[in-house]
């Protein structure tokens, strides 16, 4: 049995593109079904439904073969912040280049940004991506106080609990409808392919099948899983 973790939404929309170029058909709408387990048409591959922060942990303990995953969350799960897997037991074969946006900085209309980083003022950043967060801040020699939410990140400006906040900006509506701005943008982020080691040692063919049917589809160059 193979097993594939996907997160509900973007993800799993735009992964199924690449399961088709696969021949593999997921037979129930995660959108419709309570199921987390779904088949698919092919009786040996089956797709689990887990929090998008979770697939990382699902592969790299084995509680699925391979997932689909964000960078955001590979590096806040462990990865170098250039989304390379080196030392976290994944191996990282395939920039799917699905589910694109982007990790930004943001803050209320009415705050001068640019002033308080130059006078140096100590920022009080929400968010939940912290390590991306304190990497680029430290970067800059800006001082941040972080503060960890789990969603509605938007809100913190508003409210007062921060001056600025990082999260992710696709079309930049979310942003525009809370009156924040987006003052930098950190970095672009895509979805990955990641897969167990240990799976790909034993079942090797059938997960070289879908790797190859996969980057066929998102016209990568590939020859064999890189221990990223
Ligand atoms: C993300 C992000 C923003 C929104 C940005 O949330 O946190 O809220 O998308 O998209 P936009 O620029 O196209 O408006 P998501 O829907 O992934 O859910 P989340 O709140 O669980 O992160």
């Amino acid at each position: 049995m193979i097993t594939l973790a996907l997160s509900k939404g973007r993800i799993f929309e735009e992964t199924l593109p690449l399961l088709a170029a696969a021949g593999i058909t997921v037979l129930e709408d995660p959108e419709k079904s309570r199921k987390l387990i779904l088949p698919t048409n092919q009786p040996d591959v089956r797709v689990v439904l887990v929090r998008a922060t979770d697939v990382p942990t699902y592969v790299e303990y084995g509680g699925a073969d391979l997932g689909v995953t964000g960078k955001d969350t590979l590096i806040e799960h462990g990865a170098n912040q250039d989304g390379s897997l080196r030392g976290t037991g994944l191996y990282q074969p395939l920039d799917l280049r699905i589910a694109r946006c982007r990790v930004s900085v943001a803050v209320r209309a009415d705050f001068d940004y640019a002033q308080a980083v130059r006078q140096g003022a100590r920022l009080r950043v929400a968010t939940k991506y912290p390590a991306i967060a304190r990497e680029f801040f430290a970067a800059k020699g800006v001082h941040v106080d972080m503060v960890k939410l789990y969603g509605s990140m938007e809100l913190a400006p508003l409210t007062g609990l921060a001056d600025a906040i990082v999260d992710l900006v696709s079309t930049g509506n979310t942003l525009k409808a809370n009156q924040l701005v987006e003052v930098e943008r950190i970095m672009d982020i895509s979805a990955r392919l990641v897969v167990n080691q240990a799976a790909l040692k034993l079942k090797q063919a059938p997960l070289r099948r879908i790797i190859d049917a996969f980057a066929g589809a998102v016209g990568t160059d590939y020859t064999s899983p890189e221990a990223a």
